[in-house]
Order: structure tokens, then sequence, then C-alpha cells
């Protein structure tokens, strides 16, 4: 069961071109198709009306998405507007669209009651927009997980000193001792670890000149159901990063968005911001390969335990000390599972 009243990220805009487009979120077959003229991207269901064969199989022309077994048309919005050899249109051929937004470089969708769409709602990530200050690439895997996994990944750092050893980790035990900020919020929970005088990990070292000690901060947004807003660096010790963290270092920015697919599998997308180096191309583009090492280590660990999962059950795991932040979220998505199955 899948929050429905929600924005989800459903694609990056580039992966929209000038073919349809099928991808299966929350367990629904969609094709997204660009229009022609206007350039605005569209979301269907991707089974025509007519004899339920997939749209992604048709082609784009400049009145909508031509199903490729009988040539019906649909536009954006899922209404027939053609069909070959006829000129009555059936009130009834239509298929279902979905509310899309193309905001930041994100396609967002809403899965649920598009009446309840409200896309003041979104999540701003204004990064996307400034490759001057925060060069990025992107990524998406589909990975072979319930999406809950992965935002439990992302909300229990600890597992940075054991699954990242070699890349973005550092030292187990900074990580245990680092100092730990959670706050619940309505929308989900936002939380900040300090690891004051810890030896800076291989990335940070590669990426710029620092010192044997460093103030190293990870700063994460959940906002439910599957968006996690990430700022970490690291600055010299002694220049009082924990109240200015503007200054000369190592800085990075993660959007990661977590959608599902099926309850086994789901889309990781993500993008990672240079906020060291802005003018080496090169050094965005090591950051990019050393994150995408790094999550798919994440991705290896999320896939064998979701194996284990499905074949013994998840009702008798133990909650431990570092499982605070994953708490606080996983009681934010029951609660709105919750609500709205009440309102249903
Ligand atoms: S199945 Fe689509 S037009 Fe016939
Ligand atoms: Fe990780």
């Amino acid at each position: 069961m899948f929050i429905q009243n929600a924005w989800y990220m459903a694609a990056w805009a580039h992966e929209i071109t000038d073919t349809p487009f099928p991808r299966t979120l929350c367990g629904v077959s969609l094709v997204f198709f660009k229009n022609a003229e206007t350039g605005e991207i569209a979301a269907l269901q991707d089974r025509c009306c007519h004899r339920g064969t997939p749209l992604s199989r048709g082609q784009i022309v400049p009145e909508g998405l031509e199903c490729g077994y009988h040539g019906m048309v649909f536009d954006g919005r899922g209404d027939c507007v053609h069909i070959p050899g006829q000129a009555r249109i059936p009130a009834k051929a239509k298929v279902r669209s979905y509310p899309v937004v193309v905001q930041d470089e994100i396609v967002w969708i809403w899965m649920g009651d598009p009446a309840c769409a409200d896309p003041s709602h979104i999540i701003s990530y204004p990064y996307h927009n400034d490759y001057a200050k925060w060069p990025h690439k992107h990524q998406v895997y589909r990975v072979q997980a319930n999406y809950m996994l992965l935002v439990d990944n992302l909300m229990d750092l600890t597992h940075l000193a054991f699954v990242h050893k070699n890349t973005i980790g550092g030292n187990p035990k900074a990580h245990v001792e680092a100092k730990m900020t959670v706050t619940p919020r309505d929308d989900g929970l936002h939380f900040i670890r300090w690891l004051l005088e810890s030896a800076p990990p291989p990335t940070y070292r590669k990426a710029v000149d620092l010192a044997e000690r460093i103030d190293r901060w990870m700063e994460f947004q959940y906002v439910a159901p599957g968006t996690v807003l990430q700022w970490t660096g690291g600055i010299d010790s002694g220049k009082n990063a924990v109240e200015n963290r503007d200054q000369p270092g190592f800085s990075l920015r993660i959007f990661h968005g977590l959608t599902p697919e099926t309850d086994t599998t789901c889309f990781y997308f993500w993008s990672a911001a240079n906020g060291y180096r802005q003018d080496d191309p090169q050094a965005t583009q090591d950051l990019f390969r050393e994150i995408d090492t790094a999550f798919k280590e994440d991705k290896g660990i999320v896939e064998a335990q979701q194996a284990a999962l499905s074949s013994t059950g998840e009702n008798d795991l133990v909650d431990i000390v570092s499982d605070s932040a994953r708490i606080h979220m996983r009681r934010t998505v029951n609660r709105l599972l919750a609500a709205e199955h009440q309102n249903a």
C-alpha cells in the first residue's frame, strides 16, 4: 500500500524525449509523453481504452499520443481526440491521466485524487537551476527493493562506516559518536549530525585540501513519502563550522527521490552537486563517480535485505539507538497512510 495523495518524483525531465516513455509507479503502468508543439509533459495510464494495448507502443503525433494498434489519439488529459474513419467520439473514450509538474529539472507526479493535487506543495530545489554555484549531474537506478528500505538507509547514517568504508565513510567510532539532532515536522523530519574533530574521509581528501581534523556535518530533510534533501560537508576544525558553514572547505548537496515501482522494486533518482570547485567540470564528474560507487553499495545492501525480508518477513526486527530518525520517518509514513485510509 502506497501513499497516493502526494507528489512523487516520476523522472528526470531529460528522460522524457520525443518518444513515448513507459514507467510503472506505485504499481500503475504509466506512459509519459511530451506534446510535440508545446513541449508540455503528460502522464496517462499505459492502456488504451479501446482494446487495452499499452499506449507506450504508439507514437507521438501533433494532436497527442497515437495508439499503435488502431490509431486512436489521446491528448494530455487522456481524452480521445481522433478515431480513424469515425467522426463521433464516444464520451467514454478516455484514459486516466495524472497531474504532472516539471520543476527544478524534475518531473513530479500525483498518483491520488487529481482534485487534491496542489503544485505549491512540491518541494523546491533551486540548486538544480544554479549550475554556477552548484554544478551537478543526475542519475537513476531501478532497485529491487521496497522504496522504504532506501529511505531507511538514508535515515540511519551509522551505515556509512560499514557499507561505505572505502568511499564516503570514515571512522566507525566517529559515526557512532556523532552528535545528532532530530526535529520531527508535519511532513517528515529534519536531522543534523555533527562529527567534530574527525579525520576527513577519502572522498573529501580527493576533492579539496583539508587539515588532519575537520568538523563534518550531515544535514538531511525528509519529506514524505520519498524525498530526501542532503547537505553534507566539512571545514577544518577550529573555524567554528557549527556557526558558519559557508566557509571554504568541502560541501556537496544531494537530492534523493525515492519512488515505488512495485512493492518490492523502486526507482532511486539522485543528483550530486559540487559546492567546492565549481569552476572545475572534472571535480563535478569525479564527485558523481564517487557518489555513484557509494550509492551502488547502498543499492546492493538493500537488495540483499529485501531478498532476506521477502523470504522471512519483517515482523521480528529489533530497533537500536541509531534508528531514532528512521523510526520518526516510519511514523510519519504510517500516519499519512492511516489518514488516507480514514478518508477513503
Ligand atoms: S487498442 Fe488502441 S486503438 Fe485499438
Ligand atoms: Fe549509504
